[in-house]
């Protein structure tokens, strides 16, 4: 076990998922854990993260000195090495000529953590701040032009810090860096894979649960779906999962649900409440509203499922370990975040205790977690879709009829993108059914049919994304098929606009 404790870097999560990469489990505390939950990990070592702070400066973050008596090999990057260069009586100020983006390293001093490192390597910096003069008894193992401590370390005392972020990809040899640290000076053994998680993390959950009743509401998502599959190994048909089909997911998507999970070893339950949502969404056109009437009708139908099985001793969350890191929780139980059901957490179930089978998982380790629970691999890597669904990609008021094309026309278009080899690029793509019609002419006759919108995007976080360069071919093949098979649709546009300015959903 590595401990990365957090003092607000922006590569913080990247650190934890890089030592997992070589085989070493880790977790992430706040900066402001007790040294005393740190010691009962009895980890192997501790890695400072950088952040955004000063730490020559009285207000900024510093670990508890406590630490460093432990034992423990420990890495600071960043502003962890300023922090330690800083509490061990070293120089740290601004520098004079800040450095950010790829520079050269220059490796000066013989050690096991740049063991088979070139002399010379490239290394993400980023930093305005930097380590004029390590404390007594360090020793400068790196330099820039610019950085005079690149890398020091103290081996006696098993510190070692790196002014550069190794965790990111820019740095030629940092995953040799890491590996060095993890393997050779912490003696980790780089043992732990999904395959012995999942049988860990199967006992941990027979062992917490016993012969207790768990409710899980299943949304067809990677992690509801990974949540459901990975609980049925654990405890079968003490699982029960719950999915509300509200008539607003993707072609046929609901009966895919059923077909992978009526067959697993769960009591598996399918409500179809698509007539209840329409009638609830009926003269409701404002995005907001749309959203809101899923969310409410969603809870209200789950809670009446509920309330027929009775009393369960555990609701099941599919949250995830950046939620919990996020949240500031990190190693605590998580806090349950709304956007992990359609509509916030019911209020109107009766449970005890809630149970989250993924919160110690990356989302890339939760498909792999998947695919080795044999869910189908659509399933395992389907795109993030909205919770209400097709009811904010059809514009202006949800109907079934115009859900049912923008079905056809969304399946489509994602067939087609399957085909031409174009989808494994794409973060989200997806058709909205706007309400403009338009003119048409279809042999000698007038159509007048709706405009119907593709959207496609890259986007490493949904924060900000771009707008995909889908060939012209592909879109030309895309729209005839469209607008032969669907004669409800008589134009079709490709979204250009790239967030922000706009969002990626239209509404
Ligand atoms: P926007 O449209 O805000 O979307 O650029 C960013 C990401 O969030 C998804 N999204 C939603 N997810 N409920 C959800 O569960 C919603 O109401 C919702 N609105 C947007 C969107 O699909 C994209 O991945």
């Amino acid at each position: 076990l590595i401990y990365v404790i957090d003092f607000g870097g922006q590569y913080n999560q990247l650190i934890a998922r890089r030592v997992r990469d070589l085989g070493v489990y880790c977790e992430v505390l706040p900066h402001t854990a007790p040294v005393e939950q740190i010691r009962a990990g009895n980890p192997s070592g501790i890695i400072f993260t950088g952040g955004p702070n000063s730490a020559y400066l009285p207000d900024s973050p510093q670990c508890d000195p406590a630490l460093y008596q432990l034992g423990v090999p420990i890495l600071g990057i960043c502003y962890g090495a300023q922090m330690m260069a800083h509490m061990f009586g070293g120089k740290v100020e601004a520098a004079p000529v800040g450095e950010f983006g790829k520079t050269v390293c220059k490796v000066v001093g013989e050690t096991p953590f740049f063991a088979g490192i070139q002399q010379e390597s490239v290394v993400w910096m980023s930093h305005v701040d930097y380590i004029s003069q390590p404390p007594a008894g360090f020793s400068v193992t790196a330099v820039t032009d610019n950085c005079p401590v690149a890398a020091m370390e103290c081996p006696e005392k098993k510190l070692y810090a790196v002014q550069f972020h190794l965790e990111v990809n820019h740095t030629q040899q940092g995953s040799e860096m890491l590996h060095n640290f993890l393997f050779d000076i912490c003696g980790c053994v780089g043992d732990w894979n999904m395959e012995n998680y999942l049988d860990s993390e199967i006992a941990r959950l027979k062992e917490r649960i016993g012969g207790k009743k768990v409710l899980l509401a299943l949304s067809g998502g990677v992690d509801s779906s990974v949540c459901a599959a990975l609980l049925s190994r654990a405890i079968g048909k003490q699982l029960t999962c719950i999915f509300v089909d509200h008539g607003l997911m993707r072609y046929k998507e609901g009966d895919a649900i059923e077909e992978t999970f009526g067959k697993m070893d769960v009591n598996f339950k399918r409500v179809n409440a698509q007539a209840r949502f329409f009638g609830k969404l009926a003269g409701v056109t404002e995005p907001e509203a749309k959203r809101k009437a899923i969310g409410e009708e969603f809870i209200r139908v789950f809670e009446e499922e509920a309330k027929a099985i009775g009393k369960v001793d555990f609701l099941a969350q599919g949250t995830i370990y950046p939620d919990v890191v996020e949240s500031g929780l990190g190693g605590e139980s998580a806090v349950i975040k709304s956007h992990h059901n359609v509509g916030g957490l019911p209020e109107h179930v009766d449970f005890e205790d809630i149970v989250e089978p993924l919160n110690m998982l990356f989302k890339d380790e939760v498909r792999r977690l998947g695919i080795l629970l044999g869910l189908p691999k659509e399933m395992v890597w389907r795109q993030p879709f909205p919770g209400p669904g097709l009811g904010i990609r059809v514009m202006g008021e949800v109907t079934p009829e115009k859900v049912d094309l923008l079905q056809k026309a969304d399946f489509i278009f994602r067939e087609e993108l399957d085909k031409a080899g174009e989808s494994g690029s794409l973060s989200q793509c997806f058709a909205v059914l706007t309400e403009q019609r338009t003119v048409g002419v279809v042999g000698d006759f007038r159509t007048y049919g709706y405009t119907l919108a593709l959207r496609a995007v890259t986007t490493d976080d949904f924060m900000t994304a771009d707008f995909a360069r889908i060939p012209y071919d592909v879109l030309e093949k895309i729209s005839t098929r469209i607008i032969g098979e669907l004669p409800g649709i008589g134009r079709i546009v490709y979204d250009v606009t790239t967030k922000p300015p706009a969002t990626i959903e239209w509404e």
